[in-house]
Order: C-alpha cells, then sequence, then structure tokens
C-alpha cells in the first residue's frame, strides 16, 4: 500500500496516527505530496481526481480517499481492538467526534489559505471572523463534552488530538486553551501518546 500524504497535512496526520495505533505503520510505503491548493500534485491527482491529500493506493491499484474512508479501510486490517466502534451509540459518537473535528479542520486549512497564502487585497475580514468562530462554538462544546471521554481511544478521540494538534501548529497565537481547562488537560494525555509524539507536524 502506498499513501500520499504530507508532514503538515492534519488529515495525513490522522491517518498516520491510525497506522501507529494499529501496527500498520510498516505495512505503508508513504510519498510525501508536493502540493497547493492552486497547485496539484500530478501523482495524487492521477489516483484522486481531487487531487486532495491523504490518499491510499492499494496493490490492486484501488485508491481509497478521504481520510475518514482510508481509516475506517485500516481498521479492518488489524486485530486489536476497533478505532471504529461496530455499532450502537459508541458508533455514532465516534463519528459524530470526527465529524466535529474534521470540520474545525475544513475550517482551519480554510483559514490558513485565507490568511497565509491569499494576497492581502483579496481578503474577507467578515469571513475570517465566522471561520473563526465556528472553531469557537466547537472548542467550547468540546469543552463540556471532553470529561465524558475517559481514556476512550477511538477515531473521534484521535481525530480531535490530530485537529487540537493542527490548532497548536498554525494558529497557536489564537490560544485555544484559555478558558478551556478541561480540554487542555484531556489533549495533555493524548498529545503523550507515542502515535502523537511520531506525527508532530512540521
Ligand atoms: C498546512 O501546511 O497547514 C497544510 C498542509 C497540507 C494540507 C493542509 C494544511
Amino acid at each position: 500500500m502506498r499513501l500520499h500524504t504530507s508532514p503538515a497535512s492534519p488529515f495525513g496526520r490522522k491517518v498516520a496516527v491510525v497506522l501507529h495505533e494499529t501496527g500498520l505503520w510498516d505495512r505503508v510505503e508513504r510519498r510525501d505530496a508536493t502540493l497547493s491548493p492552486i497547485a496539484p500534485d500530478p501523482e495524487v491527482c492521477a489516483a484522486n481526481p481531487l487531487g486532495k491529500i491523504p490518499c491510499l493506493e492499494l496493490d490492486d491499484g484501488t485508491a481509497l480517499y478521504d481520510s475518514r474512508v482510508i481509516c475506517e479501510y485500516l481498521d479492518g486490517l488489524h486485530a486489536g481492538p476497533r478505532l471504529f466502534p461496530p455499532e450502537g451509540p459508541a458508533r455514532f459518537t465516534a463519528l459524530r467526534l470526527q465529524a466535529l473535528a474534521d470540520g474545525m479542520l475544513d475550517t482551519a486549512v480554510g483559514l490558513r489559505y485565507e490568511t497565509f497564502l491569499r494576497p492581502e487585497t483579496f481578503r474577507w475580514p467578515e469571513w475570517i471572523a465566522a471561520q473563526k468562530l465556528k472553531i469557537t462554538r466547537a472548542l467550547d462544546r468540546l469543552e463540556g463534552e471532553c470529561e465524558g471521554f475517559g481514556e476512550r481511544i477511538d477515531i473521534g478521540t484521535l481525530a480531535l488530538a490530530c485537529a487540537l494538534g493542527y490548532l497548536d501548529f498554525r494558529f497557536a497565537e489564537d490560544r485555544w486553551r484559555d478558558g478551556r481547562p478541561r480540554l487542555a488537560a484531556w489533549y495533555a494525555r493524548m498529545a503523550a501518546r507515542p502515535s502523537m509524539v511520531a506525527t508532530v507536524p512540521r
């Protein structure tokens, strides 16, 4: 299997964390793509017409995307505890949390493009403020919910850890921990996991 990814991509990190957590890391060859929102990577485009990473090419030539599909596929390849609970409330809690974390990331990556790549004269301050508010609302909701996570390790809690890690990586000046001591404490425990330490973005 071959994974198109990037060391800075938070969605690529989620897949890498799952590879570590499931013991599959050595079964996947990793290729760092060279891409920007306006200059996609030709090899990635050949596998995924959307030109997005992460993209996992299987040995039979099948390409899997996006990160949610890749993670669920990988979760079927190992013998350890499932990261995608098979059914019931646990499944839908994990999937909802993953959707919330991925949504925070979609928003944060969009903000990164808008504030870092887009020429200053074309920026739209009201749009930027509205995007930041989405992340603030999500963080506030999670501050109220995270004590219920306990020590749970599933696709929801791992996705959330990757999302908070990306905020540290690209938006440290926004200080997401301020006023959210429970979420900060939960993340500190998650960030110490070997899978998270091995995949710190750069
Ligand atoms: C980043 O550099 O922030 C980034 C890289 C790849 C995908 C998304 C974000």
